[in-house]
């Protein structure tokens, strides 16, 4: 199988969130011009939506799921209450993360976590599992066996790559070094404190997705160069995030950038500037390179 990750992979942590889910059908076209433009990576996790969000991509993606690829994680504490009073899952997610319930990352736990989110997303392997938001913590006190659950499930074919989510410095760095996955997700570090992190990350063979690209707000001077910049190339404000986003995948060390939208129009902007910006200005991202030094 030579299916590979996208550039840009779709976020999907608010499609199916309390008081911004999508319908099924604004769901689907949402998904269906994501596909066209060639985003077929899809990020989700069983903790997302409580699993509606899993539910509702196993019903878009049903007949092509060889053309996707699926990230899924797992380890956040979540409810699924039975049917009648579904509404409730939401509340007791929120009720249990605000009560800093402890992650979960027992061997058992990962092992049917996996099996329950194939069942919701109604397919029999993943493309990418991880374990979610891990920290160096969660590493000490879980590390021989949150570890070889993911081995397992590699092993059984129930995913093709494993791997873990995670800010952590000191948890990507025990990973990087000591573990066999094959992938790391991370938020988008503009700085570039974790360059020589991910560089050896990149050397081990791992691939590496970021996210937050948008949701981490840039030092107030370096925001207005920013636009400055923007405004001498012409481009108007509203391509801002599309080109944040192209030069995020301009580093030779980022395999796919992560984005959220429920907006039809913002994946379009994303979509279809990303294409024509990341062959057409070259000399527009050597300096947001120097700005980013
Ligand atoms: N620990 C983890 O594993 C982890 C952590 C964070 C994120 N993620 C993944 O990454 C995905 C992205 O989430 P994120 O936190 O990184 O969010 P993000 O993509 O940085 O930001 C999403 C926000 O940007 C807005 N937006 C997107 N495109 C826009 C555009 N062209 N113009 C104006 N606004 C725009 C969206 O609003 P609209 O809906 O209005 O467009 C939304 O409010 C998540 O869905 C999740 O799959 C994973």
């Amino acid at each position: 199988m030579n299916k590979k990750i996208s550039k840009l992979g779709l976020g999907t942590s608010n499609i199916a969130s309390l008081g911004k889910s999508l319908p099924y059908n604004k769901a689907k076209r949402l998904f269906d011009l994501a596909f066209d433009m060639n985003v077929s990576t899809i990020d989700t996790s069983d903790t997302y939506g409580s699993g509606d969000a899993e539910r509702l991509i196993g019903k878009i993606i049903e007949d092509k799921r060889n053309n996707i690829f699926i990230i899924s994680k797992v380890g956040y504490p979540y409810i699924t209450l039975p049917k009648s009073m579904s509404p409730l899952n939401q509340f007791g997610k929120k009720i249990l993360q605000g009560l800093k319930f402890k992650k979960r990352f027992k061997k058992k736990y990962i092992l049917s976590g996996i099996e329950k989110s194939l069942k919701r997303l109604n397919i029999n392997h993943l493309d990418a599992y991880l374990l979610h938001d891990l920290s160096i913590k969660d590493i000490f006190v879980h590390k021989d066996e949150c570890f070889e659950a993911l081995y397992l499930i590699k092993k059984k074919g129930l995913s093709r790559f494993i791997g873990i989510s995670s800010n952590d410095h000191k948890a990507l760095s025990f990973t990087i070094k000591n573990t066999n996955v094959d992938l790391i997700q991370t938020k988008m570090d503009f700085k570039k404190k974790n360059s020589s992190l991910l560089v050896e990350a990149k050397n081990k063979g791992l691939k590496i997705i970021v996210n937050s690209i948008f949701n981490q707000t840039l030092d107030h001077s370096l925001d207005i160069k920013v636009n400055e910049l923007l405004k001498n190339f012409h481009i108007n404000e509203k391509y801002k995030k599309t080109i944040l986003i192209t030069y995020c995948l301009l580093q030779k060390n980022i395999d796919c950038a992560l984005f959220g939208t429920t907006n039809m129009e913002h994946l379009n902007l994303i979509g279809k500037g990303y294409e024509k910006y990341k062959v057409n200005f070259s000399e527009l991202f050597a300096k947001l390179e120097n700005l980013f030094k």
